[in-house]
């Protein structure tokens, strides 16, 4: 089952994502990395020898372009799943009409809780005792989508944004990988605003 997979930071979710695709019985291969942004995402691709699009937001005239040419660009790859690890920017209606209900978002909070790019440190400053991360497929909204699946993190008294996000990142990279594995061997239902893996 091809899978593609979307980055724009260090790459560590993508990489957790890269490393059970790569076991011999896994029953998903990734196919390509795209990347928003020149990152260590796409270096860490690149080592792994996968296709690397890179297809950065100021190279088009406007948002549309952005999202058609992305769109085609992935539809080369010709993915069965999309996979956003820690993919800074917003899919556009092009990209979801055609892969809309086959992709995975990885969210650092529990969701509808602390949605957008600042979860962390949003979950931090209203002094939560419990965060964690979400697993959830891509709607139009930002962090809207159906919820997959969930596991919590504690906040501890002295945590930073940086340490709580890295508490949360560890959880991340075994979850996401989880979920992708289960997605792709054993579908998804959707009943309204709500998602079950089969
Ligand atoms: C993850 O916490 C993900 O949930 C968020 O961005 C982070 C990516 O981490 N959207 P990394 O760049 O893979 O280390």
């Amino acid at each position: 089952m091809p899978v593609v997979v979307m980055a724009s930071g260090t790459g560590s979710l993508m990489a957790a994502v890269l490393d059970l695709a790569a076991a011999d019985d896994s029953p998903f291969r990734v196919v390509g990395v795209v990347v928003d942004r020149d990152c260590a995402a796409a270096d860490r691709a690149v080592e792994a020898d996968l296709p690397v699009v890179l297809s950065e937001l100021r190279d088009y005239p406007d948002r549309a372009a952005w999202d058609a040419a992305l769109t085609a660009a992935v539809v080369e790859l010709a993915p069965e799943w999309v996979v956003t690890a820690g993919f800074m920017k917003i899919l556009g209606p092009a990209f979801l009409e055609r892969f809309g209900g086959h992709i995975v978002n990885s969210h650092p909070a529990l969701l509808p809780a602390f949605p957008g790019a600042h979860g962390v440190a949003d979950a931090l400053a209203y002094g939560v005792k419990i965060t964690g991360t979400t697993v959830h497929l891509v709607d139009s909204g930002v962090d809207t989508g159906p919820i997959l699946a969930q596991r919590i993190v504690e906040v501890l008294p002295d945590d930073s944004e940086e340490t709580l996000h890295e508490r949360i990142k560890e959880v991340e990279r075994v979850l996401l990988p989880e979920v992708v594995h289960a997605v792709v061997t054993r579908g998804v239902v959707t009943d309204g605003r709500k998602a079950h893996i089969k």
